[in-house]
């Protein structure tokens, strides 16, 4: 007889929970009881918010109306909810250019050093980020700004690096972008602990141990970084601080696309491979989900998001609705077949679901409702999609596909 008890002893001593399917994706078990999805068979019904309908049910029929009413709403729901705002303690932002390299990749740029200090005094928290002009730009370079994991060129590389892009800077430099690159977790790290220090310590008031209810994770806290290296952008006469494509990759990508859509003065975005809170829709089940992200990395967002954790329905909006807030201006996603994790055709779907604001603000939308074929990329219009054969990384192909794509977009002809 199996009873109560013999069920409990079965499960303590049944087999192990699989750590990965048949094809090697990951699978994780929520506190929710939750288990990866990769089956699309499974994936179930879900309703996506309509980015088009205001807070008190009407339709938003023009751009006037998705500009000064619906946007700030979604802005601020967002900041509530999901990263957070930018408290009103947050510090200081001094640059300071601490080296100039007349002949760098060989004289084909010049290269400054450009150290930002946060805050001042003892408490003051150091950002460095290294700005490749080409050489003979006769007038001001469109920029490629990019969030590395890794050090950026030009600065030495840390002892262990957890993840080492690889970064074709002499390739952008070479089609006439400038390019500007810092590395995320210089000023914020990205731990359990993070809010002990950092940028976000240094807005805390007296008695303060952590960012208040609604205040910034560090996912804005590095998108509002982005928008201080923009800020400097505006100074530098050699850049045109109107054509910077924001760029990361993964946690970056999620970050990218946070940062265009508080601060639209970046005129363009590529999120490779965001994946969940990123790009992929977080109602449909499938890789990573909400939970997983509660559980794992509470400290990207706001304080109190481990609630929707098994309440995806109630997020206030999902990945099209952050898409959307960049429009009108351009975003390109890419996934890769060996990263299911992140959910490639979510991503997809997410894109084709901020088509509508895209539409309204005059743009042209991603251009296909099923998910194309594999390497062929969509960048016609001004949602642009690269589904690449291959891993969790920026690949060649994806970088051409973006070159392509920025290119139509900022003007810039060449290779
Ligand atoms: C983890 C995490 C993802 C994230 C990724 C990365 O896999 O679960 O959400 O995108 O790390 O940043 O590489």
């Amino acid at each position: 007889m199996v009873g109560w008890a013999g069920g409990l002893v079965a499960a303590e001593t049944g087999p192990a929970r699989p750590k990965q399917d048949a094809k090697g994706n990951p699978i994780r078990y929520a506190a929710t009881g939750h288990a990866s999805n990769y089956d699309e068979t499974k994936v179930g019904r879900y309703v996506l918010p309509d980015p088009l309908v205001l807070a008190n049910g009407r339709p938003v029929r023009d751009a006037a109306t998705w500009s000064n009413v619906r946007r700030p709403e979604l802005i601020a729901v967002y900041e509530r909810e999901i990263f957070g705002a930018v408290p009103a303690g947050a510090p200081s932002v001094r640059a300071e250019v601490v080296a100039t390299e007349a002949d760098a990749l060989g004289g084909k740029a010049v290269r400054k050093q450009v150290v930002f200090h946060f805050g001042a005094g003892e408490r003051a928290v150091a950002l460095n980020v290294s700005l490749y002009v080409p050489a003979k730009a006769a007038k001001p370079a469109p920029v490629v700004l990019q969030l590395l994991f890794s050090n950026p060129p030009g600065i030495p590389q840390l002892a262990k690096m957890p993840f080492n892009d690889a970064v074709p800077v002499e390739d952008i430099v070479g089609r006439g972008y400038a390019y500007a690159a810092f590395r995320y977790s210089e000023a914020q790290g990205d731990h359990a602990k993070t809010s002990e220090g950092g940028v976000q310590a240094l807005a805390y008031g007296p008695g303060q141990t952590r960012p208040a209810a609604g205040e910034w994770g560090t996912m804005a806290v590095w998108a509002w970084m982005a928008s201080r290296v923009l800020d400097y952008l505006e100074t530098e006469p050699t850049v045109d601080a109107k054509r910077v494509a924001l760029v990361g990759h993964s946690r970056l990508g999620k970050t990218a696309l946070w940062a265009g859509a508080r601060d639209p003065r970046f005129a363009l975005v590529f999120a490779s491979c965001a994946g969940e809170m990123g790009a992929s829709l977080a109602r449909r089940d499938y890789g990573e989900s909400v939970d997983d992200v509660a559980a794992n990395f509470p400290w990207w967002l706001v304080a109190t998001f481990p609630k929707y954790a098994g309440r995806w329905n109630e997020l206030p909006g999902d990945s099209h609705t952050v898409i959307a807030l960049n429009a009108p201006r351009p975003v390109f996603v890419t996934g890769g077949t060996e990263d299911q994790w992140a959910d490639p055709h979510g991503e997809f779907l997410a894109l084709v679901a901020a088509g509508p604001v895209y539409r309204l603000l005059g743009q042209k939308d991603v251009g296909a409702t099923v998910l194309p074929a594999l390497d062929v990329p969509l960048i016609s219009g001004s949602l642009g999609f690269l589904y690449h054969t291959g891993k969790h990384v920026i690949t060649a192909g994806d970088w051409r596909a973006f070159f392509e794509f920025t290119g139509r977009h900022f003007g810039v002809t060449g290779r």
